[in-house]
């Protein structure tokens, strides 16, 4: 979210000139301008790139342009059109790897809504590579560009491109572009390199550098700070001859240093998720002919610790430092200072920073995948069936249900193809799915015999062939099952089939009035729960990878095992005792209602069961629950620095930095806004408080106990932090929430007023973004709620308050920042 996209390619004449005869070899690129007139292409006039139109990787969607409005400057070419897929859940691109599998690729997408729709209403939605989510495509408005580069190594000879619809608008994309890279940079991870930053320092001009002088096409984005002074150099810049990264040398000859000996040379930036993955790769090469009694010596600290150094940058060649090792944190500081023997201030000439993605989701059993290929080219079905067949699980195939089994391949388990106007023999492809539990070809025009090789289906539970024109016999291996109720079998209307009406009245009926109906309800139940099951458990794993959990239903006698017999007590709330416990060797906090509180069996149920789905980092995870007679509970994640109203009121622990407070606000907002605006339907909170949020080792804020006013019996329940617009009207909404929030809001800025006293006199914090904060917390509480904002409103705002605040960090360490990587907005490719 709060990410750094590489800026665009803006080039000038000058380049152009200079350039243009120059016929670098692009023959392995794949360039896409999505949206183009099939079969069509074009040489882009500044990169000589040659686009071509996306008819040949994808077989779905609609063409557009992007609306005049928006269409004012003079953008890039590849931005004026684009494709939008209006159908189907997952569209994707299948681009040939064209160096062959196991060889690594840059792939880049670019987004520019430009209201080709008319409609105003930006959209939201997901870029997945394969069955592997990438990133969440989000644009600001209408005119805001989004371009996400990945650095990936291909398993197969193919890579899909997938734009996934989340709920939030249609997926479109206007550019998608391929390059292969050399095996030999940029490390070797499990998972890709998604590009968070990249940068030729010191480069003044609008123009980013890319193809042809860079040979990978990578984008490199002028950056430079108003308080950092820029070298630069005539003189070409050789790449060291012991590796292949091939910086183009314009990139290099300028280069960025501090002003004088009191300022650092810094890159600053910070991300949402403290459990990234990072690797920097700083590019360094001396531009000055340095004098006899000159030297310019560099040590690079990386949050406070030594990181590489000493070390001098060659005179006229290109060094890139980096290490085998990944960073892990949330904030980085990566500061470059001289050595004290050096008697020149250090410079930085570029830089790039890459984050782990890592791709866990594995893909669906290749056997499955052919089959199921097969079977779709054999009745040339009409069905939106793209990509992955099972993955990811949120734009499963239509008309398919897979298993999903921790890091195995997803197997297809059952298949539903009736009604889709299948003609000629059952496929024996069919026989390839050997995990089909259920398949369904009824109210079709089949054709030929009941092919024997579906009774070698061992797991088939349910087979429907009823309403064709089958003919023959039934296969005596289908009817033996049929006739021991291990197979539910159906072949009634098939006019043809050999004693098929015999069969209706003399074997099924008989059969199932006498000895199966019973059993066979029940198998249906066993299948229809087991299926449920698994998917409830993959959408469990998808999103919390390290969960190894089976069961989402515990009960109390599991409980008491989970908690070692109620062992230790971690809290004690009005409507329940929380207690620690182990899952498998995960730590969890189990939380036992007083039976007092709870609503019945049902509601409980119910209840429990979305608050087992729904997944943010904001939002504590709710593993599973008991329910069980008047034994009713909850099993969390367990976080480990308590809840926020001890943090505020513990006396040693005053240590909370206003960024810290702003960060755990923003937590608690985009939790709220998630509730409100990423569930289905909205979940509303209807008990926020500092008791009611969590914070973990790293003191990220989650929400707990949300969307539990239908579970508890909240009659005569007071909570201070409740709305009193929700005594008059009794009925939950978003704005009571809104209300909550801002006392919490409050009681963060406030509770130990004096510690904050005493930091503003201290200077510590920054006025205007403490100012900001008391007024959105005083929009929060007042009244009518309508007057209230929304929390998506709220998560802008405390963004902004954030950003104030670190700017003023950096400001008051009285040093420079080459770049934030979080704040600078970059230059969109507009206006070349
Ligand atoms: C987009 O614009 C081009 C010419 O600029 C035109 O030929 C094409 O028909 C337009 N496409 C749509 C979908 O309006
Ligand atoms: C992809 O590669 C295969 C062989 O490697 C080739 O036959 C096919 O034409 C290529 N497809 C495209 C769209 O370039
Ligand atoms: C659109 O958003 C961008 C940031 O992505 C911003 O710079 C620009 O001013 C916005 N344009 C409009 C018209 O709001
Ligand atoms: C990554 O692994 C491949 C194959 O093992 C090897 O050829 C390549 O040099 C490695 N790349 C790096 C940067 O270590
Ligand atoms: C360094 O530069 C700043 C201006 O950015 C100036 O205020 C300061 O006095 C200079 N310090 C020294 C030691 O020259
Ligand atoms: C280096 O030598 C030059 C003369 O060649 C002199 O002007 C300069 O002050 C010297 N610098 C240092 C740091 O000694
Ligand atoms: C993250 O960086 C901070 C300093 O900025 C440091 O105190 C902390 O230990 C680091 N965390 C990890 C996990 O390295
Ligand atoms: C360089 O920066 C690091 C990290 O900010 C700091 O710990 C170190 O003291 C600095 N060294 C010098 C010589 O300024
Ligand atoms: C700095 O230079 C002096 C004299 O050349 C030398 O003795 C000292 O070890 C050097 N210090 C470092 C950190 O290299
Ligand atoms: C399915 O078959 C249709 C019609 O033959 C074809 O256009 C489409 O590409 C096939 N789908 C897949 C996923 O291969
Ligand atoms: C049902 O019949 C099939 C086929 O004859 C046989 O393989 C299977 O073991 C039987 N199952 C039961 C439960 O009798
Ligand atoms: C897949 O499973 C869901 C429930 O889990 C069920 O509603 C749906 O009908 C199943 N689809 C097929 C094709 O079996």
């Amino acid at each position: 979210m709060d990410k750094f996209f590489p800026l665009f390619a803006i080039f000038s004449g000058a380049f152009l000139l200079s350039f243009l005869g120059c016929a670098q070899d692009q023959s392995d690129f794949i360039s896409i301008d999505s949206g183009i007139t099939d079969g069509s292409s074009y040489v882009d006039e500044i990169t000589s790139i040659n686009y071509v139109s996306d008819a040949p990787y994808i077989y779905t969607g609609v063409s557009e342009n992007i609306s005049a409005e928006i269409n004012t400057m003079n953008m890039d070419r590849q931005y004026l059109n684009l494709r939008s897929f209006p159908e189907g859940t997952k569209s994707c691109y299948t681009l040939n790897a064209t160096q062959g599998k196991n060889n690594r690729y840059l792939i880049r997408a670019g987004f520019l809504y430009g209201n080709y729709d008319k409609k105003g209403d930006v959209p939201r939605f997901d870029l997945y590579l394969g069955v592997n989510w990438w990133e969440t495509v989000v644009l600001n408005n209408a005119s805001s560009f989004f371009v996400t580069e990945i650095i990936h190594v291909s398993a197969s000879n193919h890579i899909d491109v997938c734009l996934v619809n989340t709920g939030f608008g249609t997926p479109f994309i206007s550019v998608l572009e391929l390059r292969p890279l050399k095996n030999d940079i940029y490390v070797n991870v499990s998972g890709s390199l998604e590009n968070y930053g990249r940068c030729a320092c010191g480069l003044t001009s609008d123009q980013a550098i890319r193809f042809p002088k860079d040979l990978y096409d990578r984008i490199w984005s002028p950056c430079t700070s108003p308080r950092l002074e820029i070298l630069s150099t005539a003189s070409t810049i050789q790449e060291s001859s012991q590796d292949n990264f091939q910086i183009p040398s314009t990139v290099m000859q300028t280069a960025v240093t501090p002003l004088n000996d009191s300022h650092l040379l810094k890159l600053h930036w910070m991300h949402d998720d403290s459990n990234s993955l990072f690797y920097i790769y700083l590019d360094f090469a001396e531009i000055q002919e340095l004098k006899t009694n000159q030297s310019r010596e560099l040590n690079i600290y990386v949050n406070g610790e030594l990181w590489y150094g000493p070390f001098s940058p060659k005179y006229l060649q290109t060094t890139t430092i980096y290490r085998p090792a990944a960073l892990n944190n949330r904030s980085f500081e990566v500061v470059i200072n001289k050595t004290e023997n050096s008697t020149l201030l250090p410079l930085l000439n570029a830089f790039e920073i890459y984050l782990v993605k890592e791709f866990l989701q594995p893909e669906t059993d290749q056997q499955d995948v052919e089959a199921i290929l097969n079977i779709n080219s054999t009745y040339r079905l009409k069905r939106y069936w793209q990509g992955d067949p099972c993955a990811p699980i949120i734009s499963l195939w239509d008309g398919l249900n897979c298993s999903y089994e921790g890091h195995n391949s997803p197997r297809i388990i059952s298949l539903d193809l009736s009604s889709s106007g299948l003609t000629g023999p059952i496929s024996s492809s069919i026989s390839k799915l050997t995990m089909l539990q259920f398949l369904d070809l009824s109210n079709n025009d089949l054709t030929g015999p009941v092919p024997d090789f579906l009774s070698q289906l061992q797991f088939l539970r349910v087979l429907n062939l009823a309403n064709n024109k089958l003919s023959g016999s039934v296969p005596l291996g289908l009817t033996d099952r049929s006739k021991n109720g291990t197979l539910l079998l159906n072949v009634r209307k098939n006019p043809n089939l050999c004693s098929s009406d015999s069969w209706k009245n003399k074997i099924i009926i008989p059969v199932v009035a006498a000895i199966g109906s019973i059993f066979i309800l029940l198998l249906i139940a066993a299948v229809v729960f087991w299926i449920l099951k698994r998917r409830k458990q993959g959408e469990m794993n998808e999103h919390n990878g390290t969960s190894k959990l089976k069961e989402q239903n515990f009960s109390y006698s599991e409980i008491l095992n989970i908690t070692n017999n109620l062992e230790r007590v971690l809290g004690n709330g009005k409507f329940g005792t929380i207690f620690h416990g182990y899952l498998d060797d995960t730590q969890v906090a189990v939380k036992i209602f007083f039976s007092s509180y709870v609503h019945g069996y049902k509601q409980f149920q119910v209840e429990a069961k979305i608050l087992a789905r729904v997944h943010h980092r904001n939002l504590t995870t709710c593993f599973g629950y008991c329910n069980e007679y008047t034994n009713k509970g909850l099993i969390y994640e367990y976080m480990a620095n308590g809840n926020l109203e001890d943090i505020l009121s513990d006396r040693n622990a005053n240590f909370l930095s206003w960024q810290e407070r702003l960060q755990i606000a923003m937590d608690v907002a985009q939790g709220l806004e998630f509730l409100h605006n990423g569930c289905n339907p909205p979940i509303i909170h209807g008990n926020l408080k500092p008791t009611n949020i969590l914070l973990d080792e790293s003191l990220h804020a989650k929400l707990v106990d949300f969307g539990l006013s239908k579970v508890l019996t909240t009659e005569g329940a007071t909570s201070e932090y409740l709305d009193p617009d929700y005594y008059i009207t009794t009925k939950l909404i978003e704005r009571h929430d809104v209300y909550s929030f801002g006392l919490v809001l409050l009681a963060i800025i406030t509770r130990d007023i004096n510690n904050i006293v005493d930091s503003k006199l201290k200077g510590n914090f920054q006025v205007d973004s403490v100012w900001k904060t008391v007024e959105l917390a005083m929009a929060c509480v007042s009244s009518p709620p309508i007057n209230r904002p929304t929390m998506t409103r709220v998560v802008k705002e405390l963004n902004q308050c954030l950003a104030m605040e670190i700017a003023r960090l950096n400001r008051s360490e009285g040093t420079i920042e080459l770049v934030t990587v979080n704040l600078t907005s970059g230059l969109d490719p507009q206006a070349r």
